[in-house]
Parts: C-alpha cells; sequence; structure tokens
C-alpha cells in the first residue's frame, strides 16, 4: 500500500487521558459504547486505558479489544517490564494491538520526577521499546514533557527509540507550556536531525494549560507531525487535551493545509453529547464546534447578515458537524430582521408599519426576559388586538 503523506492519523485518548478526569471515570459498557461511537467517527487509534492502573481499566481494555474491529487499540504503559507485561495482556484479542510506553524526557522530570541522569532515562526507554516489541509490532513511544526538554537531548532519545523498533514517536507537551510556533520548530527539528525519522511516524500530544492546545497540534502538524492524539471535547487532565473535532474541522476549513483525515464529522455533535453525558462534564456553551452556542447568532447585526447569506458569519455547516441546525436567539439585541424571521416561521406576516410596532413591543419584553420561545412571539401576537389586523397566517395565504 502506498502511504498517503497528507494523510493525519486521529489517535483519540478519552478513554485514557479524558478519563483520568476526576468524575469522569466511566464502567466498562460504558467505555465500550464510547470505543464503538469512535469507531464509527473513523479514529485511526484508541486508547483504551492504562492496563497496570487498575483491574477494571485491565478489563476495558480487554473488552474494547473484542468490541472494535477496524481502529488500532493502545494500551498506555510506564518504561517497565510489569506495566507492559499486563498491557501485552490486555490486548490479546486486538485484531491490531499498540503498546504506548514512555518516560520523562525534560530535565525537570528526569531530576525531580525520577532522580536520574539523562543517560539512565535513555537507557530505560530504549530498554522498554525493545521489551514491547517482543510481543508488539507497534510500538509508539511518549517523551513525556518534550515541550520543555532539551532538543538536544530530545533528538538523541527519539533516535534511540526508533532504532529500538519504535513505529511512532510521541512528543507531548504534558503541561502545554509551548507557543506554537516553538512547538511547531521542535517537531520540525526533529524531522530535520533524526536520523531515522522516516521509519516512525510523528505524533502530537498537546494540554491545554494556556489554551493552546490545538494551535500547538495544527503547528505540529504544518511542521511534519500525522499523527494528532486528543479527546473529544478536549476533555482531559487540569485544562484538558486538545479537541479532536476542533483539528479535524481546521484541517478541512483550510484545505491549504493539504492535510486531511478519515473522520466522519457529521458524527461529532451525537458523540459530544454522549461523551458530556456519560462522563458527567458539561460542554461549555461557547465550545468551538460543538457547543450549544457554537451555530447561535444573536446579536442583530450578525442576524440580519446571517439571514441575508449564512456564509457571511457561517464557516462550518451545522449539519457537517452533525449540529442540528444554526440558530437565530432573540434577545434584546436582535434585530427587526431576526424577529420577522421568527414570526413568519411561526406563519404570521407583517408590513412593514406593524413590524416596527411588534419590535417595539418584543424590546419591551426582551428586556425583562432572557429566553424568548415561541409561546412568548405567539402571545406576543395573540394578545395584542393593535396587531390582529395586520398579522396574517402565511399558511392561509
Ligand atoms: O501528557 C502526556 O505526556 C501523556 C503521556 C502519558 C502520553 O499523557
Ligand atoms: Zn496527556
Amino acid at each position: 500500500m502506498i502511504h498517503d503523506p497528507n494523510r493525519v492519523y486521529v489517535f483519540d485518548t478519552t478513554l485514557r487521558d479524558g478519563e483520568q478526569v476526576p468524575g469522569c471515570q466511566l464502567t466498562t459498557p460504558e467505555k465500550i459504547e464510547i470505543a464503538k461511537e469512535l469507531e464509527a467517527l473513523g479514529v485511526d487509534i484508541i486508547e483504551a486505558g492504562f492496563p497496570m492502573s487498575s483491574p477494571g481499566d485491565f478489563q476495558s481494555v480487554v473488552e474494547i479489544s473484542k468490541a472494535v474491529q477496524n481502529p488500532t487499540v493502545c494500551a498506555l504503559t510506564r518504561a517497565n517490564k510489569g506495566d507492559i507485561d499486563v498491557a501485552v495482556e490486555s490486548l490479546k484479542y486486538a485484531k491490531h494491538p499498540r503498546i504506548h510506553t514512555g518516560i520523562g524526557a525534560s530535565d525537570m522530570h528526569i531530576k525531580h520526577k525520577f532522580n536520574s541522569t539523562r543517560e539512565e532515562i535513555l537507557e530505560r526507554a530504549v530498554d522498554a521499546v525493545k521489551y514491547a516489541k517482543r510481543f508488539v509490532e507497534d510500538i509508539e513511544f511518549y517523551a513525556e514533557d518534550a515541550g520543555r526538554a532539551d532538543i538536544n537531548f530530545l533528538t538523541q532519545m527519539i533516535e534511540a527509540v526508533i532504532a529500538a523498533g519504535a513505529t511512532v514517536v510521541n512528543i507531548p507537551d504534558t503541561n502545554g507550556y509551548c507557543l506554537p510556533n516553538q512547538y511547531g520548530d521542535k517537531i520540525r527539528h526533529l524531522k530535520e536531525h533524526v536520523q531515522n525519522i522516516d521509519k516512525a511516524i510523528i505524533s502530537v500530544h498537546c494540554h491545554n494549560d494556556l489554551g493552546l492546545a490545538t494551535a500547538n497540534s495544527i503547528a505540529g502538524l504544518q511542521n511534519g507531525a500525522r499523527q494528532v492524539e486528543g479527546t473529544i471535547n478536549g476533555i482531559g487532565e487540569r485544562a484538558g487535551n486538545t479537541s479532536i473535532e476542533e483539528v479535524v474541522m481546521i484541517l478541512k476549513t483550510h484545505p491549504v493545509l493539504g492535510l486531511h483525515t478519515n473522520i466522519n464529522t457529521r458524527n461529532f455533535y451525537e458523540l459530544s453529547q454522549m461523551v458530556s453525558t456519560q462522563m458527567r462534564m458539561p460542554v461549555q456553551p461557547n465550545k468551538a464546534i460543538v457547543g450549544s452556542n457554537a451555530f447561535a447568532h444573536s446579536s442583530g447585526i450578525h442576524q440580519d447578515g446571517f439571514l441575508k447569506n449564512r456564509e457571511n458569519y457561517e464557516i462550518i455547516r451545522p449539519e457537517d458537524v452533525g449540529f442540528p441546525s444554526a440558530t437565530i436567539v432573540l434577545t434584546a439585541r436582535s434585530g427587526r430582521h431576526a424577529l420577522k424571521y421568527h414570526l413568519e416561521r411561526l406563519g404570521h406576516r407583517l408590513d412593514r408599519a406593524d413590524l416596527d410596532v411588534a419590535y417595539k413591543s418584543f424590546l419591551t419584553l426582551a428586556d425583562s426576559k432572557l429566553d424568548i420561545n415561541d409561546e412568548d412571539l405567539l402571545l406576543l401576537v395573540s394578545s395584542n388586538n393593535l396587531f390582529s389586523q395586520s398579522f396574517e397566517k402565511v399558511s392561509n395565504k
């Protein structure tokens, strides 16, 4: 098979990095349900869990391995034989198993987490990859805290683990520290200086501590990474991970980037709702792509422009991400055009003079009531005899 150099592989870690969030823990049946939806979404890799962390997580990896056919199923380990043995066992039913092993790469982690030296850490990294490779062909190595790691040491580490058999090299910005140009430069440096980089895929795994996870992931892809890691709704440790839906829609909206994924974007909204409900984690209304306000237009200027041509204020069609439809929200900031639109939708067409009067009455109501619904509008029509002559049921015309 010829490898498409512009194809970006999507690695979903909702069930591992996402599920680490306090309060988001799932049962095995719930994880299976989400895993099946991730398969339908078209993700390439599902990180199903960290099997050594608990018997429940081990069982989830076993059951997800049985439940999905197409995606690679991945299990996380630390760089030690015990973790790797358990992960291998948990993946025994996977059609396409992957072990994700790794260790800290920054001096901060080397000194203050492992109380070790660069030399020792390098040896442990290589040993872990070689050991995992005895059981599973597809080995992903993560260089934890790569965002803050010395670039020369990181280059040496990545070259060594590829030589040991790593097929994917993950360069996590574990603490969400990097600026997009710094992270992009890091990926480009590895692409240009790791001698055997053509034998592995570079993966980006960014956290959102400074709100830069998506921007950093895109910078990494622009500089040669071809796998992106993230979660649905961007859930994850602290401020979360990269949102898969954001990265995928950025690539789709900007063909100039020349990159594409295999994702069925129309499945995004439903899956976002499922993850939110099952993990008891509400989606913020202004969340890009899947938030309840992502396709809601509320100010008069925007509503007027949208009603003239939706592309004035819509760069993504809601149907492309499975969102029910764009909405024109009625508030005290709405204009006549939006009121007219809603009254006509309800079957009432007004002439210009009466629309003015209706609009005035609407504003009085909207100043005292946050949410104007259809019932309010119908009441506004029927309760005001002043308008009754001029309102005309469109459906009766
Ligand atoms: O953020 C991180 O560094 C991780 C690794 C375990 C891949 O989640
Ligand atoms: Zn992470």
